[in-house]
């Protein structure tokens, strides 16, 4: 098994807000438009904790079954035990899980599937784990709505001359070498857009933003230190630069006046 990177249970709850704000409601009434009639199965690929699933089954028709993948137990079992989200008609949906690494998942594991779903996932593949992720999907030859993945691009309110230099070094970051994996990072929605370009497959792509700001001053705070912790974490060369930055932007949150745009991708991919 690869080297598990342990995403918190804390900070995926942190968001959750904010995700369900920005994902493309478009893309998914779209997705919900190519479904047939009659009980549908999602398979939700990277799940945590579950929240592209209460996000999106009250937008779907049912009756649902959910299967949850992730390769860390803990998160889809929390998922399990959370409370059941319903469908477009109000009936709880069926939850099911299973833990492993995606670079696995073959087209057995889609077998059923009306719908392939992720959230907040492409960046933090390999380009072999995505090209598994889309041959499955292209043998299920069903429709999969890939939510949220970062383009590298971020837009601070107020600018400061710093901001380009630590972009990026937190992109290189999310590209870097983890044990025997290479991430894509923002590369991850691109990449993932051209594969099934390439495997003659339709695909519609929506710019979604988290847009953050004084009104969530806790998830303001923690996704900025975690942008620049990983970008001085990969270029110790900054860290006295990025003191001094972290100053000044410490004073911004403290008095509400800092603002950020995160730009990401959604992407509705589908047999022509
Ligand atoms: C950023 S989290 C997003 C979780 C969830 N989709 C959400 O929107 O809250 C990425 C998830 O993908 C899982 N993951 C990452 N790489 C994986 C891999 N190679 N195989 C299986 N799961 C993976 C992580 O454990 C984590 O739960």
């Amino acid at each position: 098994m690869s080297e598990i990177i342990e995403v918190s249970s804390d900070w995926l709850a942190l968001r959750e807000q904010e995700d369900a704000r920005a994902r493309s409601r478009r893309l998914a009434r779209d997705a919900a438009g190519r479904l047939g009639s009659g009980p549908i199965v999602i398979h939700d690929l990277g799940s945590g904790t579950g929240s592209m699933m209460r996000w999106l089954a009250p937008l779907l028709p049912g009756p649902q079954t959910w299967v949850l993948h992730d390769w860390n137990a803990d998160l889809v079992e929390r998922a399990a035990e959370s409370a059941v989200p319903v469908d477009q008609e109000g009936r709880a949906v069926t939850v099911r899980t299973r833990t492993g690494q995606l670079a696995r998942l073959g087209s057995d594991d889609l077998e059923d599937a009306s719908l392939v779903t992720a959230s907040a996932l492409l960046d933090v593949l390999t380009a072999e784990e995505v090209r598994a992720v889309v041959q499955a999907c292209v043998d299920a030859g069903c429709p999969a709505l890939f939510s949220l993945s970062v383009t590298g691009e971020v837009r601070l309110d107020p600018r400061d001359s710093r901001d380009d230099l630590i972009q990026a070094a937190f992109n290189e970051h999310q590209r870097r070498r983890v044990g025997e994996r290479r991430l894509l990072g923002p590369s991850g929605g691109a990449f993932t857009h051209r594969l099934f370009l390439e495997a003659g497959w339709n695909v519609r792509a929506a710019a979604t933003s988290w847009r953050l700001g004084d009104h969530d001053p806790r998830l303001l705070e923690q996704w900025f230190d975690g942008w620049l912790g990983a970008a001085l974490e990969q270029r110790a060369d900054l860290r006295g630069e990025g003191a001094g930055y972290r100053a000044s932007r410490s004073s911004q949150l403290q008095h509400g006046s800092l603002s950020a745009v995160v730009v990401h991708t959604d992407l509705l991919a589908w047999p022509r």
